[in-house]
């Protein structure tokens, strides 16, 4: 059921301040005077102290979720102090990589039934590692075969271009780099900045959802355009393979997703009065570097399209020469949740102006069960 909406897609784009909500409930506590601000994750209670303790964490995903899991790779790291890698599921696979009883492996996956995702799951469980399971889907393949973990709660998702999933997929993550780190005194805190962060974030993403219109605009500049970069770094990373990943399966226009810090190593040379470009530049330990990569674009005439923090425009756009996307600020590790939000919108608008079926991208299928 769309309601009063006309795709799936957009259901789901603005449905993200209930999703949000949802994926939450019951899984942070405000605490009483002697318990500070926590959270419950049920399904990992036997497991947290093994995770804890595991020499590594690995995630483990495709696509989207794969993405998700690279937003929240930071404050894993961060909360935890333990190590953390990622895979593509395909190709810890194909290279038969290494995984080990003390890692603690982390498959990510909307629908719980990706066969890359589930051919790297037995491959984790034969090589003995914990697996842990982040899925949206009760009783699917993933969600039964790992020994514990977390459902995204955020609903179904019918689009085959994952929205609310990916924001709630984050949310998760954020609240297990929580948990891990729940025994640390010297980040507390941190972590109780980042409980209210996530209790305000629905907030939060309803404000940004108000710049439909804006995207829609952008959009219809952007129609008729053969490429589109996506800049990110640090936290916002993710936020470029994601943006670029939204644009290219849905608009059906070529995107990439470039780390901003190999811009010199190689895409620079790309960079010309005509290309647009994206640069995520919002507020956290990044920001004076993507100010520098702004600089160097622009000189080098790049047609800028700058994703900032609310109030920064006249700071990352020298001479008002580029277009600026003002979104609200967060805890800059949720910063990623509130940031993709216009791509996806932008995707989304495209998509329909260029006259393309939305929901059901050409050549795709919601649940990637072959290999
Ligand atoms: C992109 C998209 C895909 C999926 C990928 C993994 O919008 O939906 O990239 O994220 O096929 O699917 P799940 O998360 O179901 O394992």
């Amino acid at each position: 059921n769309k309601g009063n909406y006309e795709h799936y897609m957009q259901k789901e784009i603005h449905e993200q301040p209930e999703s949000l909500t949802t994926t939450m409930r019951g899984r942070l506590k405000h605490g009483g005077s002697c318990k500070g601000k926590t959270v419950l994750l049920g399904g990992l209670k036997e497991h947290i102290k093994t995770i804890r303790q595991s020499r590594r964490i690995v995630f483990i995903g495709c696509g989207t979720s794969y993405n998700a899991a690279l937003a929240a790779r930071p404050i894993i790291e961060e909360l935890s102090g333990v190590p953390v890698t990622m895979e593509i599921a395909s190709d810890l696979v194909d290279r038969q990589g290494p995984i080990y009883r003390e890692d603690t492996a982390v498959f990510v996956s909307q629908s719980g039934e990706t066969a890359d995702t589930l051919l790297a799951l037995e491959y984790a469980l034969e090589n003995g590692a914990l697996c842990v399971g982040i899925t949206n889907t009760v009783g699917s393949a993933i969600a039964r075969k790992t020994h514990c973990g977390i459902h995204i709660n955020a609903g179904c998702e019918i689009g085959v271009a994952s929205t609310k999933a990916y924001t709630s997929q984050i949310v998760v993550m954020a609240m297990l780099a929580l948990a891990i780190g729940d025994d640390a005194i010297s980040s507390q805190a941190r972590r109780e900045a980042i409980i209210d962060g996530l209790f305000d974030l629905p907030y939060k993403v309803r404000e940004v959802l108000k710049l439909d219109q804006e995207m829609k605009d952008l959009a219809k500049l952007l129609i008729s355009e053969q490429s589109l970069l996506v800049f990110g770094r640090g936290y916002n990373f993710a936020t470029a393979l994601e943006g670029a990943l939204k644009v290219k399966e849905v608009s059906l226009m070529h995107s990439e997703g470039i780390l901003a810090g190999e811009m010199k190593h190689g895409p620079l040379a790309l960079v010309d009065e005509n290309l647009p470009i994206i640069v995520i530049a919002t507020r956290d330990a990044c920001f004076s570097k993507q100010q520098s990569v702004i600089q160097q674009l622009h000189a080098r005439k790049g047609r800028l399209i700058v994703v900032c923090t609310k109030g920064d425009a006249a700071s990352v756009c020298p001479g008002g020469s580029c277009r600026v996307i003002e979104v609200p600020q967060v805890e800059d590790c949720l910063q990623p949740v509130v940031n993709i939000i216009p791509l996806q919108l932008l995707a989304y608008h495209l998509t329909v102006l260029r006259g393309y079926n939305v929901d059901q991208p050409r050549n795709l299928a919601k649940s990637v069960t072959t290999q």
